[in-house]
């Protein structure tokens, strides 16, 4: 196992931007879980799974299914599924199919492999947790409600999604409750992780924090 940078905290806080900026500033290489979860709800769907559906029957769709990164775009299956991923919807269904166990038992040695060969900087609900409980550095990435919806719906309009500022917000609470309240591998604040609150600072600040205390 190679060194293990851990990044857990709410939807909006900002985790992906960056942990891949810190990535790539450390020569580590960034594994984004939440892409994972995206890409199996939405094969999932695709396969007119229901979330309500046992864990084998999730389990027997999940069977030879295979996603990789490949230039920072995410492949599942061999297809392309970078952007089929970042709607609100597949959000949605992310947050949903991930509280089923056959799901987190399916991405869980997925995630674990990636740190066999390289550094990585991992980022998600469950890195600090249970996927790298062993990290080598562990941080809980927070930001008040109204800024990570703010986030949220900045990126979103970005990328030419109609949202308002209140269905943002009506998203970021929903899965806030839904990913913290689940039975397996909730979002949880390990108490060995270093908390930082990104309210009000600056991407650059954010990273600079966190280098500090590497
Ligand atoms: O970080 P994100 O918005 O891309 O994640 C989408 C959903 O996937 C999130 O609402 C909950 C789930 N998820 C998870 O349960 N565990 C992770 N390690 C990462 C994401």
């Amino acid at each position: 196992m190679k060194r293990v940078i851990a990044i857990d905290g709410p939807s909006g806080a900002g985790k992906s931007t960056i942990s891949k900026l810190l990535a790539k500033k450390l020569g580590f290489q960034f594994l984004d879980t939440g892409a994972l979860y995206r890409a199996i709800a939405l094969h999932l769907r695709r396969q007119g799974t229901a979330p309500g559906s046992p864990d084998p029957e999730i389990a027997g769709k999940l069977e030879g299914v295979f996603i990789q990164f490949s230039d920072g775009r995410v492949m599942l299956n061999g297809e392309d599924v970078s952007e089929a991923i970042r709607t609100t919807e597949a959000g949605h269904y992310a947050s949903v199919f991930s509280a089923k166990k056959a799901v987190r038992d399916f991405l869980f040695q997925i995630q674990r492999d990636a740190a066999l060969h390289h550094d990585i900087v991992a980022e998600g609900r469950d890195m600090t947790t249970v996927v790298f409980p062993d990290a080598w550095r562990k941080f809980y990435l927070d930001a008040s409600e109204e800024g990570r919806a703010k986030r949220r719906f900045l990126q979103l309009r970005e990328k030419g999604t109609e949202i308002s500022l209140g269905e943002a917000l009506r998203d970021v609470k929903d899965r806030d409750t839904r990913d913290s309240r689940r039975d397996i591998a909730p979002l949880r604040r390990a108490e060995d992780a270093i908390y930082i609150d990104s309210t009000n600072l600056s991407l650059d600040e954010v990273i600079g924090v966190i280098v500090s205390h590497l």
